[in-house]
This record gives structure tokens, sequence and C-alpha cells, in this order.
């Protein structure tokens, strides 16, 4: 085949995808994003249905959040969810995507106790489920870490600001960087996740204006969530923003879609169509051949 012959499978086009559709996203393709001013759009996703979606409509970035605890299992907090468990959620997402960049979240635990395990654990994200990234919470005390995980050639995601691994330390889910001095930990802290080599930074909970000095100040790209409008790009929670959770959102949350709405209709449809036995229907039901039919000895009724 030609070099210049098209290709499905090069242009990181999805089989059920439009053959024009754009090229595979990348670590570089990120960056370049920045520097071309052009918003960087990503979400959250758990599951292989959800994830194919994601990458059909064309959106950059895909993370395998560790608020699937939350979302996903109805925990309380994120705490609690284990590497092997976001290695088998990733696993599903990864069957699904072709195009976006796929990042998964190092749970709670998980890159907290020795930089060796770590970085065995962001090594299991690549080898054992296909994770181009993997994102890890934290600032300056990340630094030396970090640093190691991209010497593995592992592009890693910073998250800094309201982070919810921190939420006991942070006495629950509360908006950070309202202080002189919070604010320029902050910015020290996305500063040296740049230093240590994160390609992208997630700011979480924090006022706009500061959202803004830290986009300006860092080459690499922000990723906003309840951080405004002028960081790089922006990233939300599935759940979140098509109405699958069950009280009211955060300020920050658009819902996009009302699914927990359509589905409950839809279920109390069906419970009403089976209730009534207008489910299923003759049309929904396989049938005897007509064979079977005649040589069975009780005559068989056939409904047209
Ligand atoms: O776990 C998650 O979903 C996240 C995003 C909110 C950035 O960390």
């Amino acid at each position: 085949m030609s070099l210049t012959t098209f290709s499905p499978e090069r242009a990181g086009a999805h089989p059920g995808r439009p053959a024009d559709s754009p090229a595979k996203v990348t670590v570089p393709s990120l960056l370049e994003k920045k520097l071309l001013r052009q918003p960087i759009v990503a979400v959250t996703a758990y599951d292989y249905a959800t994830a194919r979606l994601v990458d059909e409509a064309g959106l950059d970035v895909l993370l395998v959040g560790d608020s699937l605890a939350m979302v996903m299992q109805g925990q309380e907090n994120t705490l609690a969810i284990t590497m092997d468990e976001m290695l088998l959620y990733t696993r599903g997402v990864r069957r699904a995507v072709k195009r976006a960049l796929l990042v998964a979240d190092m749970p709670f635990g998980s890159y907290h106790t020795d930089d060796r395990e770590a970085l065995a654990n962001a090594i299991r994200f690549v080898k054992e489920s296909g994770a181009e990234a993997v994102k890890l919470e934290g600032g300056r005390e990340r630094k030396d870490l970090i640093q190691r995980i991209v010497a593995a050639e592992i592009p890693v995601m910073g998250h800094i600001g309201l982070t919810p691994q921190s939420v006991h330390r942070m006495g629950g889910y509360k908006v950070q960087g309202k202080t002189m001095e919070a604010i320029d930990e902050l910015r020290t802290d996305a500063l040296a996740l740049e230093q240590a080599g994160c390609f992208v930074i997630v700011l979480e909970g924090v006022p706009r204006e500061l959202a803004r000095i830290i986009t300006d100040e860092l080459h690499i790209p922000t990723i906003g969530i309840g951080a405004g409008p002028d960081c790089d790009g922006q990233i939300l929670v599935m759940h979140d923003m098509m109405t699958m959770t069950f009280s009211p959102p955060a300020k920050f949350v658009r819902r996009y879609a009302d699914i927990a709405g359509v589905m409950r209709s839809a279920l109390e449809e069906y419970r009403r169509d089976v209730d009534a036995r207008t489910f299923p229907s003759d049309a929904e039901s396989y049938h005897f051949s007509r064979e079977i039919r005649e040589l069975m000895t009780e005559p068989v009724e056939v409904v047209d």
C-alpha cells in the first residue's frame, strides 16, 4: 500500500466512524492545541458503550476517573477503589476508544507509599489496561515521583486544587485557592508539575481568576473542572453532565441531557407493558417451523 493511501487505522478512525474523522489524539497533539489556542475537550467514562460514544463524538481526552467509585459504585468518596478495579474498568473502555487519548486515574494508595510501587502501578495501567497516560493528584510533593514515571515513558496528567483524594484533609469538597497563601501555593504547585514533566494539569474547584493566572504561566495545557472558562480545556464527569446522579449538581456542572429521566420513563413503560401482557408481542416472539408444527401430536395455535 502506498504511503499516501488513506488508511482509517492510520488516521485513528473507528470502524463506525466517517473516513474523514480527525487523527488520533496524542500527547504532542494536545500541546499543539495549546499553542494554537484550540480548546481541549475531555470527559470521564467508565464502560465500553459510553466510551465508544465519547470516541465517536470526537472528544479529545477520555479519563477513566476514580470518580467511578462514586458514580458507578455508589461509594461516598473515591478513597476505597483499588488498582484492580481501576484496571478492570479501563480495559473495557480501551476496547472502545480508537481516537481519544485514554488516561487512567491512579487510585488513592497506589502512589502514596513508595515511588517504586507507584511506578509499578503506573506501568500496570499501560501494560494491563492499555492506558496511554496516568493521572495523579497533588503538587510539589509529587515532583520526584512524576519525574520517575515520565522517565519510564508514561505521560502524567497532574491534578491540583480541589483534589478529591484529599477530602479528609480539606474537610469536604471545597473550593481551593481562596487565600493569598493558597493562591501562591497552587501557582508554585502548577509550575512544579510542569517542571516535573506533566503534559497537562487538571485544575479543579478553584476561582476563575486563579485558573487564568496558572493557565497563562504554564507552557503545558490546563484542563478545568469548576475552574472557569479560561483554562485550555474543560473536563466534566459523565454522570454529572448527563444527569445520572441523584443529588443536586455542583455549581459548575452543566446538564447536557437527562438520561436518568429518559431511562426512568422507559423502565416505567416496560413495567406497564409486561403487567398488561402487551410485551412481548407475537412479532417479538420466535415460532415453531411448519415441519415441527406438523409433527406435533397436539394442535399448535398459529397466530398471524
Ligand atoms: O476522577 C475524576 O473523574 C477526576 C476528574 C474530575 C478530573 O479526577
